[in-house]
């Protein structure tokens, strides 16, 4: 007999998600993914000044951040024929570089970690098996010490003796499947710890070149900050030489702290290699950090980061990789509370319309999420996020994906890295595709990120500074008299998340029509109407085998949701005009 279970709101994410779930002896039979926030910003460009958008749409996220500002400008160049000098275009790359390396920390530590660490549990440990537990698993973290891990489990122990867990309250620290001993999870507490102080130290990369932290400052043509060795108004040598610091400090952090947790984590849970398989079908432009403005085929202004082509693989079949075709993507409504002026067809982005008819509850919502909320799975509609297809197809974007693209196109860092993990973890290829596949990648092209940022962005844009060249800016697109009097234009970029673009059609120097397709709408959709699942909802109900031991403490299915790491506010980033709540969300 099947039960119904609600999880709303689900936590440790970004934005407001709430997953319902049909159960059946212990196993998830069925799952729906429901974004349940609206807000407002694709509509809120229409009539703007093209170059003033990325402001505007770089408010869909304070987490994602710069991201959405990126993809703004790249779609605004194509449309108007800007060329980005390089230097301008190595600064973005830092910039997003060092984004990303933050977020999958923050992900992993702040987000993730928790699904596997019990944090109340480390109270009990002895320090000095915590730091041997450290050596065990090839961690060089400085912050391996004896006397840094009795600080922390003495902290821990003050927590859990007071009775008010603060930040850790409400998990489910009695939860059977917690597997590590407390060392274990005195380490990895002791690391969350540290990883809060890195994260806010490493973003000051963007921080210097963008003014601001979050919602840094840029520029359709180039770049809004001024760069010059010699000048103290400008970016010098003393910025240069704090840059390279927390550049170094980056690689050291995710090389001695961040991949031999990941790596101890995966070992010890190893059976969710085999748990969240999703949708076989992945979707990435290159490596993390890839920008395309306009078509990949045909591109003018690319990032740096171009060691792997754009591509698509199919079913799983890592031996064919497809070539990528911006105008095989379409967003479908069949689930979501919007109408089309066609009906229920996929709309490519460029013809894309944000009309919204929400057919839900009447908000606000009462009563416990288990006992009276109305169960918004039993209309055809029942959430806020369209559902995106490439090729007729769902798709899975991310970490994931790119790794999954490099190793097919035969990036050898990524061969090498995935071969050893594979090796060592014992798992094949295709298990990458699993709630610990999307983890274990995670760390994977983080490694490559942080690398990449150490030996060849910095260095090269150090390089080229060197040899004078301070030029971060095209000043020839910059009058609105310069453009043709309709163009559009749009941008891949590969974020955190994974595949984001946008869509802009300007039209007398106005934006006409604007779309920003999400890494997070790719993977939170629902259902299309040839009722293929979104990815989400294939990782729980796929196949009908995941777990789900207890349903007043459902760890299993947010392990497997977290290791998406959902991003709401991007994914619907539509606020309703009256600034009014549209629902209230009781816990
Ligand atoms: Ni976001
Ligand atoms: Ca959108």
């Amino acid at each position: 007999m099947a039960e119904r279970l609600v999880i709303d709101p689900i936590t440790r994410i970004e934005g407001h998600l709430r997953l319902e779930l049909e159960t059946d002896g212990g196993k998830i039979s069925k799952a729906w993914s429901e974004t349940t926030q609206f807000r407002g910003i694709e509509t809120i460009v229409k009539d703007r000044d093209p170059r003033d958008v990325w402001a505007f749409v770089q408010r869909i996220c304070g987490v994602c951040t710069g991201v959405h500002a990126i993809a703004s400008i790249s779609a605004v160049e194509d449309a108007i024929g800007s060329n980005v000098p390089e230097q301008a275009r190595l600064i973005r790359d830092m910039v997003l570089g060092s984004q990303e390396v933050q977020d999958h920390v923050i992900h992993f530590y702040h987000l993730h970690a928790l699904d596997f660490v019990n944090a109340a549990n480390a109270a009990d440990a002895d320090p000095a098996k915590a730091v041997e537990f450290a050596e065990a698993i090839g961690s060089h973290w400085r912050g391996n010490t004896l006397q840094r891990m009795t600080e922390v489990r003495d902290t821990v122990k003050a927590i859990v003796d007071s009775g008010q867990l603060s930040v850790f309250t409400g998990g489910y620290w009695d939860h059977p499947d917690y597997r590590l001993p407390p060392e274990a999870n005195l380490m990895a507490v002791a690391h969350y710890l540290d990883a809060l102080e890195f994260q806010r130290s490493m973003i000051r990369i963007g921080t210097v070149f963008g003014g601001k932290n979050p919602h840094p400052n840029f520029l359709v043509g180039g770049m809004a900050c001024t760069i010059d060795p010699n000048k103290s108004e400008s970016i010098n040598q003393v910025q240069i030489d704090q840059i390279q610091q927390w550049v170094d400090e980056t690689y050291d952090f995710v090389v001695n702290c961040y991949v031999p947790d990941a790596m101890a984590i995966a070992g010890v849970y190893s059976d969710y290699f085999d748990i969240g398989a999703s949708t076989p079908n992945y979707l990435a432009v290159g490596l993390s950090g890839a920008v395309f403005s306009g078509n990949p085929a045909e591109s003018r202004a690319t990032s740096a980061h171009t060691a792997v082509a754009p591509g698509v693989i199919y079913d799983d079949d890592f031996g064919t990789v497809h070539p990528f075709d911006p105008a095989k993507i379409e967003e479908w409504i069949t689930s979501a509370w919007y109408t089309y002026e066609g009906g229920d067809i996929g709309l490519t982005p460029d013809k894309g319309e944000t009309t919204v008819a929400y057919t839900g509850p009447q908000p606000p919502y009462t009563g416990a999420p288990n006992d009276g909320l109305p169960w918004l799975a039993d209309q055809e509609k029942y959430t806020w996020c369209k559902a995106p297809r490439y090729d007729g197809r769902p798709m899975q974007v991310g970490p994931v994906a790119r790794v999954l693209l490099a190793y097919a196109r035969g990036h050898e860092l990524t061969k090498q890295l995935v071969d050893d993990a594979a090796a060592t973890l014992g798992i094949t290829l295709s298990q990458i595709n699993s709630t610990m596949g999307r983890t274990l990648a995670r760390a994977v092209e983080c490694l490559i990120s942080a690398k990449a940022l150490k030996e060849e962005t910095f260095p090269n844009f150090v390089a080229r500074l060197r040899s004078g060249d301070i030029d971060v800016f095209d000043s020839t697109r910059w009058e609105p008299s310069s453009w043709p009097a309709e163009c559009s234009g749009y941008s891949f970029v590969e974020v955190a998340r994974g595949n984001l673009s946008h869509w802009v059609t300007i039209k007398g120097g106005k934006v006409e029509r604007y779309q920003a397709v999400v890494p997070t709408t790719w993977l939170a959709g629902g259902r299309d109407a040839q009722g293929q699942q979104g990815p989400y909802e294939e990782s729980l109900a796929g196949n009908g085998q995941h777990p789900l031991v207890d349903a007043a403490k459902p760890l299993e299915p947010l392990r497997t949701i977290h290791s998406f790491d959902p991003c709401m506010s991007c994914a619907v980033h539509v606020l309703d005009p009256s600034g009014e709540e549209l629902q209230a969300v009781v816990a």
